[in-house]
């Protein structure tokens, strides 16, 4: 009798696991800072947030999402590519049961590579607590369909990262002389933030993914924000400008570095986002722009002064201008980004694009 029952519990459990590997698309996980946080902080007490109007304005239920965009981010654009569902924010209580093999999106606004990153938005996670979360998604995936099957899933997963920005922004160059830039020179900061960014990465492989896309900054003396405090005629701001073309650059020689180590070609992918952003910021009417410069919403010079809140003036017309707010891109160029990211030639994409990564890891479900 008991050995009937437990036959049958077998079966079913076999049964269920027969179903949801039935799941087609490749999961999809997310880590990083405010371009990539898909409503993370909506659940915490900080002040790094997008949970009010108008932010979200174009999204299908033209409410705020958390999302730092007028509508999508570059991961929810991800996403359509892969033809899944938009990635939930890890803190989300709808993320559960069969909404789990979808993947997840662990990021959250404020955060850097540098634990001291981003103190002043107090409750932010962090990203070795990212890192932290995954693990415990992968025993939660684990219950749900065996720990072989959560093995497979997350190395056949798409993880994208995005981080560096709030290092120099608001850790070194928001307050004169600060604490780390007491400490470091920017060409002595930017080899620092490798090596740790070094140590995030490795955990990331170590635990398991195996197509890691890593983003660099943008031009970071060219959003709204830093012309609106440093630049008299719209010329970008040259000190930010000196850190990113800095980073991007040893960013990429780390990820070489990475795969030559780990014995693999592909597992991590440098996407150079400043050169993609630079093309819309050198010549914005190419890509059917009015202004780089000005952002959507905001107030003041180039409304790149305070936040994008109820009171600020908005445009009319979001697809016509590169920045939505003083720091995040629209959905628009958003789109433009991840475009290159899918089919970019070499001088985006390193050592290839999306597509190519992706065609030579066909999805195998094994049962
Ligand atoms: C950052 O925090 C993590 C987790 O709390 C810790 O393991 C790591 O050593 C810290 N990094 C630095 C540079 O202090
Ligand atoms: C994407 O990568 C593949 C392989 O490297 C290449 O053949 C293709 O041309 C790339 N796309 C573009 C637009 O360069």
């Amino acid at each position: 009798m008991a050995y009937c029952f437990i036959k049958l519990f077998v079966l079913v459990l076999g049964l269920g696991y027969l179903m949801i590997n039935e799941v087609e698309a490749r999961a999809f996980f997310v880590f990083g800072d405010s371009l990539v946080d898909n409503g993370n902080n909506n659940y915490l007490a900080t002040t790094a947030r997008a949970d009010a109007p108008p932010y979200g304005i174009d999204s299908p239920s033209h409410m705020p999402t958390g999302r730092f965009s007028n509508g999508k981010n570059i991961p929810d654009i991800i996403s359509e590519y892969l033809e899944a569902e938009p990635t939930l924010p890890y803190l989300s209580p709808e993320l559960r049961g069969q909404r789990l093999l979808i993947g997840a999106n662990f990021a959250s606004a404020g955060v850097g590579i540098l634990n001291d990153t981003g103190v002043q938005f107090v409750n932010i996670i962090r990203i070795w607590q990212q890192l932290g979360y995954f693990e415990q998604y992968q025993r939660r995936v684990a219950a749900l369909i065996g720990p072989l099957q959560t093995q497979q899933l997350v190395q056949q997963s798409l993880v994208l990262i995005t981080l560096g920005g709030n290092d120099f922004v608001n850790n070194y160059f928001l307050v004169p002389n600060s604490v780390r830039s007491r400490q470091y020179s920017i060409p002595d900061y930017v080899p620092f933030l490798i090596t740790e960014y070094q140590k995030v990465l490795e955990r990331l492989y170590d635990l398991g993914t195996r197509s890691i896309l890593v983003t660099g900054t943008g031009p970071l003396g060219c959003v709204p924000a830093e012309l609106a405090l440093h630049s008299l005629n719209g010329e970008c701001a040259p000190q930010l400008q000196l850190a990113a073309n800095l980073f991007n650059p040893q960013l990429t020689q780390l990820i070489n570095q990475l795969n030559s180590n780990f014995g693999c070609n592909n597992c991590f992918i440098a996407a150079n986002t400043n050169a993609m952003h630079l093309d819309f910021i050198n010549d914005p009417q190419a890509y059917g722009f009015v202004t780089s410069k000005v952002a959507c919403c905001g107030q003041g010079r180039f409304n790149g002064i305070g936040l994008c809140t109820g009171l600020s003036s908005v445009c009319p017309n979001r697809d016509i201008y590169a920045f939505w707010d003083a720091f995040h891109p629209s959905e628009k160029a958003n789109r433009l980004i991840v475009q290159q990211i899918v089919q970019g030639s070499e001088q985006y994409m390193h050592p290839m694009n999306l597509s190519t990564v992706l065609a030579l890891k066909p999805i195998e479900t094994k049962v």
